[in-house]
């Protein structure tokens, strides 16, 4: 008896009603002649007369809450009705929009990206954060010494000096190495992620920053493929009308390596004070993957070539949107990335 009526009080506790008739509907089942309640009161004559005392009282309590509760949704109840009659409430209105979030712009691009690369058929892969120095410059062809080491600077974790630190990735590239490690021939990757790079933090620079890795490797793969790719994300990112560009550089871990530029999608090549005037906007460092890195993860280099390519996506996403200052992205300023609830 005691377990029933408990499970009525929660009930009671519960319980919503919609209208009048539902209120009703609940009192007549609680309280009515052949009501839960009622029939607990009929159960109570043959209780123990020691237990008649205590179970008399909470019976009592039962009652008083579902009397207590009903008469309140009346109430309540009422007053609606009466604000109805009375034309004050409108019941056709539509009820008021729940305000929508939105997702922040570096999340937009890198679906972009992830999703047109998906459609060339690459998969996605991630890789931790919290790196050691092998998987970001040892397996990638930086030498201890070497000075483009100093072109990132650097969070270590662990003392610089031990063999092998621990440290906050500074690029995605640490990811191809790991895919390289693990993942079987040929492979087909792009890895989105972020970064972290010890930089005074301005308009133009930030110690924490998000870059898109991609990676092809397989037998025969040239640098013709690996411009066919550019080229054809670049259309699909930027307007079936884009021009790209590569222009030589250096990377330690491709060979030969190039820098690419998209025409300004804003000026169409005339020049404008967004690509300062020279009609061409940089968006990606690549390359053909380096033979000391694939043999570094065990990939025989005779047989398989690949290329690689890494790009920023707060440039994109600066391009896209023309919004200079890197820390807009990382102040999580409401009114700025309510901005972007249309993007969705
Ligand atoms: N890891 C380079 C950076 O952070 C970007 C990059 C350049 C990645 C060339 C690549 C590549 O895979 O081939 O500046």
């Amino acid at each position: 008896m005691k377990e029933k009526i408990d499970q009525i009080l929660n009930e009671i506790n519960e319980l919503t009603c919609n209208s009048i008739s539902e209120i009703e509907e609940a009192r007549v089942r609680l309280l009515g002649k052949k009501g839960e309640i009622t029939a607990l009161f009929d159960e109570f004559r043959s209780v123990a007369p020691e237990q008649k005392r205590e179970f008399g009282q909470k019976l009592n309590q039962l009652k008083n809450a579902a009397a207590a509760k009903i008469e309140e949704m009346k109430q309540a109840a009422t007053a609606i009705a009466d604000k109805v009659a009375a034309g004050q409430v409108d019941l056709s209105r539509p009820g008021d929009d729940y305000p929508l979030g939105s997702r922040h712009p570096v999340s937009i691009v890198r679906q972009e990206v992830v999703e047109i690369f998906r459609k060339f058929g690459y998969d996605v892969a991630e890789g931790p954060e919290v790196e050691d120095d092998y998987h970001v410059f040892e397996a990638l062809n930086f030498p201890p010494d070497h000075p483009a080491r100093e072109m990132q600077d650097t969070f270590f974790v662990t003392d610089k000096s031990q063999s092998n630190p621990i440290l906050l990735r500074t690029h995605t590239s640490s990811v191809q190495v790991r895919c390289m490690e693990t993942m079987k021939l040929p492979i087909r990757v792009i890895c989105p992620g972020r970064v972290f790079r010890n930089e005074a933090i301005s308009a133009r620079a930030h110690c924490i920053f998000h870059q898109v890795e991609g990676l092809y490797i397989d037998e025969n793969v040239t640098f013709a493929d690996m411009k066919q790719a550019i080229l054809l994300f670049a259309r699909e990112m930027f307007g079936p009308e884009t021009q790209i560009r590569m222009r030589p550089s250096y990377f330690p871990f491709t060979e030969p390596s190039a820098e690419v530029d998209v025409s300004c999608n804003i000026c169409h090549g005339k020049g404008c004070n967004v690509c300062k005037g020279t009609g061409w906007l940089e968006i990606l460092g690549c390359g053909m993957v380096d033979p000391n890195v694939l043999e570094a993860s065990g990939i025989d280099s005779k047989k398989y070539s690949g290329f690689a390519f890494g790009m920023g996506l707060e440039r994109i996403a600066m391009l896209k949107w023309q919004v200079k200052d890197l820390r807009l992205y990382f102040e999580n300023d409401l009114r700025f990335l309510s901005e972007f609830q249309a993007e969705i």
